[in-house]
């Protein structure tokens, strides 16, 4: 992970929480990969909400917000950005995540960006039931992949439903037990919709149903991150994650935003039913 290795901000990120696979299932799935978010472990890198700027502001935020042992709600992360809610009800787990978004147009010269909706991943980091939809531009031309992927396996595209810009589209991710699930994405203009039945890809990578997310992810593809692509806005609406008993707001998570190279990329928002991710 190069992005990893340089910025003042990286340090605080190393985990183990970035495992690359060691089975390459064929020459799609290869392709790309959304990992499970790099996090600092405990204490986790928590700075003031109101933070921006460079990664030595943050940084000197952080480490004023360490020692005062105040706990607010902003993260930074090399690859994630959106919301995260990182524990259920107690005794409860989360079973559904559904949100719905408007598929931007990347703008400027090359990159990518992708936009989903998950279960697990932050402090359960061992799976990620997700599915979500890649925006590209690579010469100035534009072009969109839907997936589905169980992390650690690498994602899968969906073959029979091609995203246009502008299209609202609603993810629904639910897992029918720790090991097994369904993923659907749906066209809110036609109805359209298609879904796949997942299951885990070991015993070791059960679901614990501990954290839901909506994010935008600068992603791997072939051992390292794309470069991040200028998506404008990706909000997700009616944004809701569910257990058996409750629905929580995104609002009762925490806000992640991407540092790279020593820049904030992003800015993260979130109300009661949404999340919003802006490229800064
Ligand atoms: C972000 O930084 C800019 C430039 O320093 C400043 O004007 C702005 O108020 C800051 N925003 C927040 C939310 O802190
Ligand atoms: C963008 O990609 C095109 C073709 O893939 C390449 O010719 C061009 O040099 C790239 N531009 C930048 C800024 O990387
Ligand atoms: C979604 O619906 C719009 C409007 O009918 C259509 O143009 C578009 O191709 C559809 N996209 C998908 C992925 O079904
Ligand atoms: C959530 O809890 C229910 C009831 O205890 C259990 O049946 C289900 O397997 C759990 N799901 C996950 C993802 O842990
Ligand atoms: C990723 O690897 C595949 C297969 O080896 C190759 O065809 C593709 O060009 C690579 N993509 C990038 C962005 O390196
Ligand atoms: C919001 O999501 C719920 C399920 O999570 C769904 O039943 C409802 O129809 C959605 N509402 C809108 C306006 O999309």
């Amino acid at each position: 992970m190069k992005y990893l290795a340089l910025s003042l901000i990286s340090t605080l990120f190393v985990s183990g929480g970035f495992a690359r696979p060691s089975r390459l299932a064929n020459r799609e799935a290869a392709r790309r990969l959304r990992g499970s978010r790099p996090f600092s472990g405990s204490p986790y890198v928590v700075v003031s909400s109101t933070t921006n700027g460079t990664d030595s502001q943050i940084e000197s935020k952080t480490s004023a917000v360490k020692s005062s042992g105040t706990t607010l709600h902003d993260e930074y992360s090399t690859n994630w950005a959106g919301v995260v809610i990182e524990s259920p009800p107690t005794g409860q787990n989360f079973t559904t995540v559904s949100g719905t978004f408007v598929v931007p147009k990347p703008i400027g010269s090359n990159g990518s960006a992708s936009a989903w909706v998950g279960i697990d991943g932050d402090t359960a980091s061992q799976s990620i039931l997700q599915a979500g939809v890649d925006f590209t531009i690579s010469g100035g031309k534009v072009s969109y992949e839907s997936w589905y992927e169980w992390y650690p396996n690498y994602a899968y595209d969906f073959s029979n439903f091609a995203i246009s810009a502008g299209n609202t589209i609603t993810i629904t991710i639910q897992s029918t037990s720790s090991k097994a699930g369904i993923v659907t994405l749906s066209n809110k203009s036609t109805g359209k919709s298609v879904s796949k039945s997942l299951t885990a890809p070991s015993s070791s990578t059960a679901l614990k149903g501990q954290n839901a997310e909506w994010i935008v992810e600068d992603y791997e593809q072939n051992g390292s991150l794309v470069p991040f692509a200028n998506f404008g806005t990706v909000t997700f609406t009616n944004a809701s994650a569910s257990t058996s008993k409750k629905t929580v707001a995104p609002s009762s998570g925490i806000k992640v935003n991407i540092v790279q190279n020593k820049k904030l990329l992003t800015s993260t928002s979130f109300t009661t039913n949404s999340v919003t991710v802006k490229h800064t």
